[in-house]
């Protein structure tokens, strides 16, 4: 059985473009795979965090995972610094990786350049995502659009680790979905959709009520010329509008456009279709929210469970390079 790895920051609210980019596929593997997720608190440490906040957000991602339909049942569900071998993993991962390769990375160029303070970590940070997939033997690895280049360093960290230290890791392969794999803001359509604290108007949370996602689709950018067509080049906004309700609705966006001609109708159709999406998540949110202290529980059993795995390939790892056994 392939086994599947995919994790997601814990850092602001979880919003539309994690949705369709990643975690609707993450519950769907559930059924053919072998499904470890991580909640990746420690990639959320590259930037500030306030301590409280980050403890919070930690557990009611946690919640809004098992809501989009995670199943700890069924998937390994815990928390990245619960299983201290990603810290350990990801000085090997360093080690292997090669200066240019983590400056070659867009994400770390576009965050420098709008931090006020770049931390180290912003920029090791690749070498801790291949260190989280590595320790898993992962075949498959299911993100957005925007994380195919670390995937992609994923495999040359690991390529080179096992020509170098013999073979050691499973070299992973990235699946992005055909739909919705890179879900614009509503506001700057040439922008990936990011979380709400940065873009309120451009960005739909998945805790978003009805009245508010209505209100954002209403007053998203499309532009002067009228027509209701899938060309991502000339019309982004429009485009983006037809994505979200394709990828909503099960079609493709020009499918999606089919009998609609108005951008008002578009927008009414493509706020139904979230609206109606969301609503069974956030009921099983809130009643999860209510329950902390079970939520502590599912991740304490999916942190033993992590660990056995890592663990292992640790010690392969530690072995393999050269470390002397104690
Ligand atoms: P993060 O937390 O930014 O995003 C989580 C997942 O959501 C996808 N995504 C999007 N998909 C479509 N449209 C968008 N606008 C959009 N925004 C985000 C992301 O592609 C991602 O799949 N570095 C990762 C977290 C990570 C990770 C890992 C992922 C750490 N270790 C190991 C995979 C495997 C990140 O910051 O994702």
């Amino acid at each position: 059985m392939s086994r599947v790895f995919s994790g997601i920051k814990p850092s602001g609210s979880v919003h539309l473009g994690n949705l369709l980019g990643a975690l609707r596929n993450w519950v769907d593997l559930q059924d053919r795979a072998e499904t470890v997720y991580c909640v990746v608190d420690l990639h959320a440490l590259t930037a500030p965090q306030d301590p409280a906040e980050l403890r919070a957000s930690t557990l009611s991602l946690t919640q809004m995972l098992v809501a989009v339909g995670l199943d700890p049942d069924r998937c390994t569900l815990f928390v990245q610094s619960h299983v201290h071998e990603h810290s350990e993993c990801a000085w090997l991962m360093e080690c292997t990786a090669a200066f240019g390769e983590l400056r070659r990375m867009t994400q770390f160029k576009d965050k420098s350049d709008q931090a006020g303070f770049v931390s180290g970590g912003l920029f090791t940070y690749p070498a801790l995502q291949a260190a989280d997939i590595l320790l898993y033997d992962t075949d498959e690895v299911p993100v957005g659009e925007d994380q195919r280049q670390h995937i992609e360093l994923t495999r040359d960290i690991a390529e080179r680790f096992n020509s170098r230290y013999g073979d050691t890791f499973v070299v992973p392969e990235a699946v992005v979905p055909p739909a919705g794999a890179r879900v614009m803001d509503l506001q700057q359509p040439d922008n990936k959709m990011s979380k709400s604290e940065d873009s309120p108007q451009g960005s739909i949370s998945l805790l978003d009520e009805p009245a508010a996602v209505e209100k954002k689709v209403k007053r998203a950018v499309t532009d002067s010329d009228g027509e209701v067509r899938y060309d991502v080049e000339a019309k982004p906004g429009v485009s983006n509008l037809l994505s979200i309700l394709g990828a909503a609705t099960g079609r493709g966006p020009a499918e999606a456009a089919e009998g609609i001609e108005r951008y008002g109708d578009l927008k009414a159709a493509t706020a139904e279709a979230v609206i109606e999406m969301l609503r069974p998540i956030q009921a099983r949110y809130h009643d999860l929210a209510d329950d902390p202290a079970e939520t502590s529980r599912l991740l304490a059993v999916g942190a033993d469970k992590a660990a056995e795995v890592a663990s292992a390939t640790l010690e392969r790892a530690r072995h393999n390079i050269g470390l002397l056994g104690r």
